[in-house]
């Protein structure tokens, strides 16, 4: 059964598991593209290729369901920042992103609007401060006015929200980062750095964070449809699914 696109209002956030059983390892590896399987055979860590691996098939598989096509044939592009999109025909509407960290992937899946997603498993070291400047003013006021507990835990907060929207333009981690505004859901970007951004930036972007448990954090970045909020429909690929709001 093919699955139907989001609503152009939703976003689809779907979560994977990166440790499979080798069966589900051999199913995920074998629709890898040539190249997929190159990547994947760089990493040192038998435990990290195989996670690799799992993402990229999964993400496949599921791109496969939305264009009800084979997983192996779904034809994908990078953008010149390296953001992967789906170039097949016909698929025109798909836009995703993925993330994934520790034993965790998250698939965002939106309908004609960019969208970025980022996952990043909690470690409990209070970071670098040096990494505060990574923050905009207004997002350091807040980070600085919380104790050792809460600091960290908006530190990951507003990392993810961060990383959701850098990756939704497609620009990745290259740009200055504390000109992006992730305190409210509606992103802020500065002057100066929109100047300098695809042109995709011009629109409105809203972030949201999802409930990740106590070990990850996440958060996704959507192109805003014309003054509309957007909502997400979350979902464990391939077991069960709930819808947050
Ligand atoms: C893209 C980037 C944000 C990923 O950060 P990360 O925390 O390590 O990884 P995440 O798990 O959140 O996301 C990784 C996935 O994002 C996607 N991705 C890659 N580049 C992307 C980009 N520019 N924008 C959005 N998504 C991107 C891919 O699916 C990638 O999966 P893969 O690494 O398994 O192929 C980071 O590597 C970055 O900023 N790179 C800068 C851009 C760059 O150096 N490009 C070089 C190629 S021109």
């Amino acid at each position: 059964m093919p699955l139907a696109p989001p609503n152009p209002e939703d976003v689809h956030v779907w979560q994977v598991s990166l440790d499979v059983e080798d069966d589900e390892l051999r199913a995920l590896t074998s629709v890898l593209s040539a190249d997929e399987r190159e990547r994947t055979s760089r990493f040192v860590r038998p435990r990290d290729a195989s996670r690799s691996a799992a993402a990229h098939g999964h993400l496949r598989q599921l791109l496969g369901h939305y264009l009800d096509r084979p997983a192996a044939e779904v034809a994908l592009g990078v953008g010149p920042h390296g953001k992967p999109f789906v170039s097949a025909t016909g698929a025109g509407w798909l836009r995703f992103n993925m993330s994934h960290s520790g034993d965790r992937g998250l698939i965002a899946i939106a309908n004609g609007r960019e969208v970025g997603v980022d996952v990043e498993q909690f470690q409990p070291e209070l970071p670098d401060p040096e990494l505060g400047k990574l923050f905009a003013p207004a997002e350091q006021r807040a980070l600085s006015a919380l104790t050792a507990g809460d600091y960290i835990d908006q530190y990951f907060t507003l990392w993810t929200r961060k990383e959701a929207v850098v990756k939704g333009l497609g620009v990745g981690l290259l740009v200055p980062l504390d000109g992006v505004d992730v305190l409210n859901d509606r992103v802020r970007l500065t002057a100066d750095l929109a100047r300098n951004l695809p042109p995709v930036s011009t629109s409105t972007w809203n972030v949201r964070s999802l409930r990740q448990g106590e070990n990850y954090f996440a958060a996704v970045a959507v192109q805003a449809p014309a003054a509309a909020t957007s909502r997400q429909a979350y979902s464990h690929f391939p077991h069960r699914s709930e819808r947050t709001r």
